[in-house]
Protein backbone atom coordinates (compact mmCIF):
# COMPACT_ATOMS: atom_id res chain seq x y z
CA UNK A 1 0.00 0.00 0.00
CA UNK A 2 1.26 3.42 -0.97
CA UNK A 3 1.99 5.67 2.04
CA UNK A 4 0.51 9.03 0.22
CA UNK A 5 -1.67 9.52 -3.37
CA UNK A 6 -2.04 12.90 -4.43
CA UNK A 7 -4.71 13.42 -6.49
CA UNK A 8 -6.12 15.12 -9.17
CA UNK A 9 -3.03 16.98 -10.16
CA UNK A 10 -2.86 19.17 -13.18
CA UNK A 11 1.39 17.75 -13.49
CA UNK A 12 3.82 19.01 -15.20
CA UNK A 13 7.28 17.77 -15.24
CA UNK A 14 10.31 17.13 -17.23
CA UNK A 15 11.43 13.76 -17.46
CA UNK A 16 14.66 11.73 -17.36
CA UNK A 17 18.23 11.85 -15.43
CA UNK A 18 20.33 14.13 -18.10
CA UNK A 19 20.19 17.90 -18.39
CA UNK A 20 17.72 18.39 -21.15
CA UNK A 21 19.57 20.21 -24.02
CA UNK A 22 18.51 22.42 -27.04
CA UNK A 23 14.80 21.33 -28.16
CA UNK A 24 14.51 18.89 -26.03
CA UNK A 25 14.52 21.78 -22.81
CA UNK A 26 11.01 22.75 -23.53
CA UNK A 27 9.70 18.86 -24.17
CA UNK A 28 7.82 18.51 -20.51
CA UNK A 29 4.86 16.25 -19.80
CA UNK A 30 2.07 18.00 -19.05
CA UNK A 31 -1.27 15.80 -17.96
CA UNK A 32 -4.64 16.58 -16.11
CA UNK A 33 -6.22 14.48 -13.50
CA UNK A 34 -3.11 12.79 -12.50
CA UNK A 35 -2.76 10.47 -9.33
CA UNK A 36 1.06 10.59 -7.97
CA UNK A 37 1.29 7.54 -5.25
CA UNK A 38 4.61 7.73 -2.71
CA UNK A 39 6.04 4.78 -0.73
CA UNK A 40 9.01 5.23 1.14
CA UNK A 41 10.09 8.93 0.47
CA UNK A 42 9.94 8.08 -3.42
CA UNK A 43 7.43 8.07 -5.90
CA UNK A 44 5.57 4.88 -6.47
CA UNK A 45 2.84 5.42 -8.99
CA UNK A 46 1.62 8.46 -11.91
CA UNK A 47 -1.26 7.70 -13.48
CA UNK A 48 -5.20 7.72 -13.61
CA UNK A 49 -6.43 4.99 -11.58
CA UNK A 50 -6.72 5.74 -7.42
CA UNK A 51 -4.34 2.61 -5.73
CA UNK A 52 -4.85 2.00 -1.72
CA UNK A 53 -3.36 4.63 0.32
CA UNK A 54 -2.49 5.42 3.76
CA UNK A 55 -3.53 9.00 3.08
CA UNK A 56 -4.56 11.12 0.84
CA UNK A 57 -4.01 14.47 -0.45
CA UNK A 58 -6.39 16.36 -3.04
CA UNK A 59 -4.25 18.85 -5.15
CA UNK A 60 -8.12 20.59 -6.90
CA UNK A 61 -6.63 20.48 -10.40
CA UNK A 62 -3.63 22.75 -9.07
CA UNK A 63 -0.72 22.79 -10.98
CA UNK A 64 1.74 20.34 -9.69
CA UNK A 65 5.85 20.32 -10.42
CA UNK A 66 8.60 18.52 -9.18
CA UNK A 67 10.41 20.62 -6.06
CA UNK A 68 12.33 23.34 -7.46
CA UNK A 69 15.92 22.92 -7.53
CA UNK A 70 18.22 26.29 -6.06
CA UNK A 71 21.43 25.27 -8.34
CA UNK A 72 23.46 28.25 -6.99
CA UNK A 73 23.25 29.69 -3.65
CA UNK A 74 25.79 31.46 -1.22
CA UNK A 75 23.46 30.09 1.78
CA UNK A 76 25.85 30.85 4.85
CA UNK A 77 26.89 34.55 5.66
CA UNK A 78 26.89 36.86 8.14
CA UNK A 79 25.74 40.47 8.14
CA UNK A 80 23.66 41.82 5.50
CA UNK A 81 24.53 44.85 3.23
CA UNK A 82 21.50 47.06 2.96
CA UNK A 83 23.88 50.42 2.85
CA UNK A 84 24.80 49.05 -0.22
CA UNK A 85 21.97 49.92 -1.57
CA UNK A 86 22.65 53.69 -0.84
CA UNK A 87 25.74 53.52 -2.78
CA UNK A 88 24.44 51.68 -5.64
CA UNK A 89 21.57 54.63 -6.16
CA UNK A 90 24.74 57.09 -5.82
CA UNK A 91 26.51 55.33 -9.34
CA UNK A 92 28.96 52.92 -7.28
CA UNK A 93 29.50 49.66 -9.15
CA UNK A 94 29.50 46.00 -7.58
CA UNK A 95 33.09 45.48 -8.47
CA UNK A 96 34.44 49.32 -7.30
CA UNK A 97 32.58 48.51 -3.79
CA UNK A 98 34.95 45.23 -3.77
CA UNK A 99 37.69 46.91 -4.86
CA UNK A 100 37.41 49.33 -1.86
CA UNK A 101 37.36 46.89 0.93
CA UNK A 102 33.74 46.85 0.86
CA UNK A 103 30.97 44.11 -0.81
CA UNK A 104 31.64 40.85 -0.62
CA UNK A 105 35.00 41.65 2.29
CA UNK A 106 32.43 43.44 4.32
CA UNK A 107 30.57 39.86 4.18
CA UNK A 108 33.61 38.22 5.25
CA UNK A 109 34.00 40.05 8.17
CA UNK A 110 30.50 39.83 9.67
CA UNK A 111 30.84 36.22 8.94
CA UNK A 112 34.02 35.73 10.52
CA UNK A 113 32.52 37.57 13.58
CA UNK A 114 29.03 35.81 13.64
CA UNK A 115 28.99 32.54 16.05
CA UNK A 116 28.46 28.70 14.84
CA UNK A 117 24.71 28.68 15.99
CA UNK A 118 24.09 32.07 14.66
CA UNK A 119 25.15 31.17 11.27
CA UNK A 120 23.43 27.82 11.23
CA UNK A 121 20.51 29.54 12.77
CA UNK A 122 20.25 32.11 10.30
CA UNK A 123 20.91 29.43 7.24
CA UNK A 124 18.28 27.12 8.63
CA UNK A 125 15.65 30.03 8.25
CA UNK A 126 16.80 31.19 4.77
CA UNK A 127 15.58 27.61 3.78
CA UNK A 128 12.86 27.26 5.74
CA UNK A 129 11.44 29.98 3.91
CA UNK A 130 12.84 28.70 0.66
CA UNK A 131 10.65 25.83 1.15
CA UNK A 132 8.05 27.92 1.76
CA UNK A 133 8.63 28.94 -1.90
CA UNK A 134 9.08 25.84 -3.54
CA UNK A 135 12.22 24.85 -3.10
CA UNK A 136 13.12 21.77 -1.58
CA UNK A 137 17.18 21.32 -3.06
CA UNK A 138 19.60 24.12 -2.60
CA UNK A 139 23.58 24.27 -3.06
CA UNK A 140 25.09 26.00 -0.68
CA UNK A 141 28.77 27.67 -1.55
CA UNK A 142 31.36 28.91 1.17
CA UNK A 143 33.07 32.28 0.12
CA UNK A 144 32.74 34.24 3.26
CA UNK A 145 35.47 33.22 5.54
CA UNK A 146 38.76 33.42 2.99
CA UNK A 147 40.85 32.01 6.18
CA UNK A 148 41.19 28.01 6.48
CA UNK A 149 39.45 28.24 9.97
CA UNK A 150 35.75 30.46 8.37
CA UNK A 151 35.59 28.76 5.39
CA UNK A 152 35.48 25.52 7.51
CA UNK A 153 32.67 26.89 10.04
CA UNK A 154 30.88 27.76 7.27
CA UNK A 155 31.30 24.22 5.51
CA UNK A 156 30.26 22.51 9.20
CA UNK A 157 27.26 25.17 9.10
CA UNK A 158 26.25 23.32 5.94
CA UNK A 159 27.28 19.99 6.67
CA UNK A 160 24.66 20.11 9.94
CA UNK A 161 22.47 21.50 7.82
CA UNK A 162 22.19 18.47 5.90
CA UNK A 163 22.12 16.55 8.49
CA UNK A 164 19.25 18.23 10.14
CA UNK A 165 17.54 20.26 7.63
CA UNK A 166 14.34 19.10 5.50
CA UNK A 167 15.81 20.40 2.34
CA UNK A 168 18.65 18.83 1.09
CA UNK A 169 21.17 20.87 0.58
CA UNK A 170 24.98 20.41 -1.67
CA UNK A 171 27.57 22.05 -0.29
CA UNK A 172 30.27 23.90 -2.28
CA UNK A 173 33.14 24.93 -1.47
CA UNK A 174 34.60 28.24 -2.81
CA UNK A 175 37.45 30.00 -0.51
CA UNK A 176 38.76 31.26 -3.73
CA UNK A 177 34.96 34.10 -4.03
CA UNK A 178 37.25 37.20 -3.00
CA UNK A 179 41.40 37.85 -2.09
CA UNK A 180 40.97 38.78 1.57
CA UNK A 181 42.69 42.38 2.20
CA UNK A 182 46.13 40.68 3.58
CA UNK A 183 46.85 39.28 0.62
CA UNK A 184 46.15 42.33 -1.59
CA UNK A 185 49.50 42.68 -2.50
CA UNK A 186 50.62 39.15 -3.11
CA UNK A 187 47.07 37.30 -4.19
CA UNK A 188 49.47 34.24 -5.44
CA UNK A 189 50.21 33.68 -1.98
CA UNK A 190 46.23 33.04 -1.05
CA UNK A 191 45.92 31.33 -4.12
CA UNK A 192 48.67 28.49 -2.55
CA UNK A 193 46.68 28.53 0.29
CA UNK A 194 43.66 27.39 -0.98
CA UNK A 195 45.45 25.06 -2.53
CA UNK A 196 48.17 23.81 -0.07
CA UNK A 197 45.90 24.22 2.80
CA UNK A 198 42.17 24.28 2.54
CA UNK A 199 41.61 22.24 -0.40
CA UNK A 200 43.11 19.32 1.09
CA UNK A 201 41.75 20.26 4.48
CA UNK A 202 38.38 20.39 3.14
CA UNK A 203 38.40 17.21 1.42
CA UNK A 204 40.27 15.28 4.37
CA UNK A 205 36.87 16.62 6.32
CA UNK A 206 34.34 15.75 3.75
CA UNK A 207 32.99 18.82 3.88
CA UNK A 208 31.99 19.38 -0.15
CA UNK A 209 31.15 17.95 -3.16
CA UNK A 210 31.96 20.58 -5.55
CA UNK A 211 34.82 23.40 -5.50
CA UNK A 212 33.69 26.84 -7.46
CA UNK A 213 36.21 30.08 -7.92
CA UNK A 214 34.96 33.81 -9.33
CA UNK A 215 36.98 33.85 -12.22
CA UNK A 216 36.65 37.86 -12.73
CA UNK A 217 38.95 40.97 -13.30
CA UNK A 218 39.83 42.39 -9.23
CA UNK A 219 39.26 38.80 -8.05
CA UNK A 220 40.79 35.57 -9.59
CA UNK A 221 42.39 36.01 -13.26
CA UNK A 222 41.98 32.95 -15.49
CA UNK A 223 45.84 31.39 -14.30
CA UNK A 224 44.63 31.19 -10.79
CA UNK A 225 41.68 29.96 -11.67
CA UNK A 226 43.12 26.83 -13.48
CA UNK A 227 45.41 26.79 -10.59
CA UNK A 228 42.64 26.12 -8.03
CA UNK A 229 40.32 24.56 -10.06
CA UNK A 230 42.96 21.42 -11.60
CA UNK A 231 44.12 21.05 -7.55
CA UNK A 232 40.48 21.02 -6.86
CA UNK A 233 40.07 18.47 -9.30
CA UNK A 234 43.26 16.30 -8.42
CA UNK A 235 41.78 16.22 -4.78
CA UNK A 236 38.25 14.36 -5.82
CA UNK A 237 36.16 17.77 -6.11
CA UNK A 238 33.58 18.32 -8.79
CA UNK A 239 34.40 21.66 -10.63
CA UNK A 240 32.10 24.98 -11.02
CA UNK A 241 32.77 28.41 -11.98
CA UNK A 242 31.37 32.15 -11.73
CA UNK A 243 32.55 32.89 -15.30
CA UNK A 244 32.21 35.81 -17.32
CA UNK A 245 29.71 37.52 -14.75
CA UNK A 246 30.79 41.12 -15.28
CA UNK A 247 34.01 41.06 -17.61
CA UNK A 248 35.28 38.16 -19.95
CA UNK A 249 38.35 36.54 -18.59
CA UNK A 250 38.51 33.57 -20.73
CA UNK A 251 36.59 31.58 -17.73
CA UNK A 252 33.67 29.81 -19.69
CA UNK A 253 36.73 28.76 -21.65
CA UNK A 254 38.34 27.81 -19.13
CA UNK A 255 35.06 25.66 -17.25
CA UNK A 256 34.86 23.79 -20.52
CA UNK A 257 38.10 22.63 -21.24
CA UNK A 258 38.55 21.53 -17.32
CA UNK A 259 35.12 19.80 -17.70
CA UNK A 260 33.37 21.36 -15.05
CA UNK A 261 30.07 20.20 -13.86
CA UNK A 262 28.37 23.72 -14.87
CA UNK A 263 29.68 27.34 -15.46
CA UNK A 264 27.71 29.95 -13.60
CA UNK A 265 26.31 33.77 -14.76
CA UNK A 266 27.86 34.07 -18.41
CA UNK A 267 26.16 37.20 -18.92
CA UNK A 268 29.73 38.82 -20.97
CA UNK A 269 29.98 35.42 -22.90
CA UNK A 270 30.62 35.57 -27.30
CA UNK A 271 29.84 32.70 -29.47
CA UNK A 272 33.39 30.94 -29.11
CA UNK A 273 32.23 30.61 -25.20
CA UNK A 274 29.42 29.26 -26.13
CA UNK A 275 30.78 26.68 -28.57
CA UNK A 276 33.17 25.71 -25.87
CA UNK A 277 30.45 24.76 -23.34
CA UNK A 278 28.45 23.41 -25.74
CA UNK A 279 31.34 20.79 -26.72
CA UNK A 280 32.16 20.25 -23.01
CA UNK A 281 28.61 19.69 -22.05
CA UNK A 282 28.82 22.20 -19.38
CA UNK A 283 25.68 23.08 -17.35
CA UNK A 284 25.33 27.25 -18.05
CA UNK A 285 23.51 27.82 -14.47
CA UNK A 286 22.19 31.68 -15.00
CA UNK A 287 21.17 33.60 -12.31
CA UNK A 288 18.67 36.72 -13.88
CA UNK A 289 18.26 38.24 -10.62
CA UNK A 290 21.66 39.25 -10.42
CA UNK A 291 21.46 40.66 -13.77
CA UNK A 292 18.34 42.31 -12.23
CA UNK A 293 19.87 43.61 -9.19
CA UNK A 294 23.32 44.87 -10.38
CA UNK A 295 21.62 46.41 -13.68
CA UNK A 296 23.59 45.06 -15.92
CA UNK A 297 22.65 42.63 -19.15
CA UNK A 298 20.86 39.62 -19.23
CA UNK A 299 22.99 36.47 -20.30
CA UNK A 300 21.97 34.96 -23.78
CA UNK A 301 19.78 32.48 -22.80
CA UNK A 302 18.12 31.38 -26.19
CA UNK A 303 21.03 31.73 -27.98
CA UNK A 304 22.75 29.39 -25.75
CA UNK A 305 19.66 26.60 -25.86
CA UNK A 306 19.91 27.20 -29.71
CA UNK A 307 23.81 26.35 -29.13
CA UNK A 308 23.04 23.15 -27.34
CA UNK A 309 23.76 24.03 -23.51
CA UNK A 310 21.36 23.07 -20.83
CA UNK A 311 20.56 26.16 -18.72
CA UNK A 312 19.75 26.16 -15.71
CA UNK A 313 18.22 28.95 -13.79
CA UNK A 314 19.14 29.57 -9.98
CA UNK A 315 18.71 32.73 -7.45
CA UNK A 316 22.28 32.85 -6.52
CA UNK A 317 21.20 34.29 -3.21
CA UNK A 318 23.45 36.55 -1.47
CA UNK A 319 23.51 39.56 0.49
CA UNK A 320 24.93 41.46 -1.95
CA UNK A 321 24.06 40.88 -5.83
CA UNK A 322 21.27 39.18 -5.41
CA UNK A 323 19.71 39.26 -2.01
CA UNK A 324 16.56 37.09 -3.17
CA UNK A 325 15.74 33.73 -2.90
CA UNK A 326 12.56 33.04 -3.86
CA UNK A 327 13.13 31.11 -7.31
CA UNK A 328 9.57 32.21 -8.89
CA UNK A 329 11.01 35.89 -9.33
CA UNK A 330 14.05 34.43 -10.94
CA UNK A 331 11.51 32.29 -13.47
CA UNK A 332 9.51 35.16 -14.05
CA UNK A 333 12.41 37.00 -15.74
CA UNK A 334 13.64 33.65 -17.24
CA UNK A 335 10.86 34.46 -19.35
CA UNK A 336 10.38 37.85 -19.77
CA UNK A 337 14.15 39.00 -19.83
CA UNK A 338 15.58 35.83 -21.48
CA UNK A 339 12.94 35.22 -23.42
CA UNK A 340 12.73 31.45 -22.95
CA UNK A 341 8.79 30.44 -22.65
CA UNK A 342 7.59 28.40 -19.44
CA UNK A 343 8.54 24.77 -20.34
CA UNK A 344 11.84 25.84 -20.50
CA UNK A 345 11.99 27.47 -17.98
CA UNK A 346 10.52 25.09 -15.69
CA UNK A 347 13.08 22.58 -16.94
CA UNK A 348 15.90 25.08 -16.03
CA UNK A 349 14.98 25.11 -12.58
CA UNK A 350 13.89 21.56 -11.79
CA UNK A 351 15.95 19.23 -13.85
CA UNK A 352 18.68 20.92 -15.47
CA UNK A 353 19.34 22.30 -12.42
CA UNK A 354 19.75 19.32 -10.66
CA UNK A 355 21.95 18.05 -13.22
CA UNK A 356 23.94 21.04 -12.41
CA UNK A 357 24.70 19.69 -8.79
CA UNK A 358 24.74 16.13 -9.76
CA UNK A 359 21.51 15.49 -8.89
CA UNK A 360 20.05 14.31 -11.97
CA UNK A 361 19.40 10.62 -11.12
CA UNK A 362 17.06 11.23 -7.81
CA UNK A 363 15.91 15.06 -8.29
CA UNK A 364 14.40 17.30 -10.92
CA UNK A 365 11.45 15.83 -12.21
CA UNK A 366 7.82 13.29 -11.02
CA UNK A 367 9.36 10.22 -12.00
CA UNK A 368 8.80 6.69 -10.58
CA UNK A 369 12.05 5.80 -8.44
CA UNK A 370 13.03 9.89 -7.94
CA UNK A 371 12.32 11.62 -4.34
CA UNK A 372 9.43 12.70 -3.96
CA UNK A 373 9.38 16.73 -4.06
CA UNK A 374 6.54 17.59 -5.50
CA UNK A 375 5.03 20.88 -4.96
CA UNK A 376 1.47 22.11 -5.77
CA UNK A 377 1.00 25.32 -6.64
CA UNK A 378 -1.92 28.19 -6.39
CA UNK A 379 -2.32 28.32 -10.48
CA UNK A 380 -4.45 26.77 -12.67
CA UNK A 381 -1.72 25.80 -14.99
CA UNK A 382 1.96 26.33 -15.70
CA UNK A 383 1.51 29.73 -17.39
CA UNK A 384 -0.11 31.09 -14.36
CA UNK A 385 2.84 30.51 -12.39
CA UNK A 386 5.16 32.48 -14.52
CA UNK A 387 2.40 35.21 -15.33
CA UNK A 388 2.02 36.29 -11.78
CA UNK A 389 4.90 37.31 -9.81
CA UNK A 390 5.93 39.46 -6.60
CA UNK A 391 3.58 36.53 -4.23
CA UNK A 392 4.60 33.48 -3.21
CA UNK A 393 2.28 31.06 -5.45
CA UNK A 394 3.58 27.78 -3.37
CA UNK A 395 0.46 26.26 -1.83
CA UNK A 396 1.68 22.72 -0.57
CA UNK A 397 5.20 21.59 -0.35
CA UNK A 398 5.45 17.76 -0.13
CA UNK A 399 9.38 16.96 0.73
CA UNK A 400 11.07 13.26 0.59
CA UNK A 401 6.84 12.49 0.67
CA UNK A 402 5.59 14.29 3.62
CA UNK A 403 3.61 17.12 2.92
CA UNK A 404 5.18 19.89 4.97
CA UNK A 405 3.35 22.81 4.29
O1 LIG B 1 27.51 35.25 -7.60
N1 LIG B 1 30.09 36.99 -7.92
C1 LIG B 1 30.44 36.55 -6.85
N2 LIG B 1 29.64 36.08 -5.91
C2 LIG B 1 28.29 36.42 -5.77
C3 LIG B 1 28.10 37.72 -5.06
C4 LIG B 1 28.51 37.64 -3.68
C5 LIG B 1 28.33 38.90 -2.91
O2 LIG B 1 28.22 40.00 -3.48
O3 LIG B 1 28.33 38.76 -1.67
C6 LIG B 1 27.58 36.35 -7.10
O4 LIG B 1 27.08 37.36 -7.63
FE1 LIG C 1 27.20 33.49 -6.96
Amino acid sequence: MLDLLVKNSNLATPQGNTPKIGATQGEISIENGMNIGIKDGKIAYIGRDMPEAAQMHDAEGCLVTPGLVDSHTHLVFGGFRQHELAAKLGGADYLDILAGGGGILSTVKATRAAGFDELYAKAGGFLDDMLAHGTTTVDAKSGYGLDVETELKQLEVVSKLQKEHKADVVSTFMGAHAIPPDYKQNPDDYVDLIINEMIPNVAEKNLAEYCDIFCEKGVFDAVQSRRVLEAAKNAGFGIKMHANEINNLGGAVLAAELGAISAEHLIASNEQDLEALAKAGTIAVLLPTTSFYLGKDFAPAKKMIESGIAVAIASDFNPGSSPNFNLQLSMTLGCLKYGLVPPQVLTAVTLNAACAIGRGESKGSIEIGKDADIIIWNCPDLDFLFYRFGNNQAKNVIKNGEVII
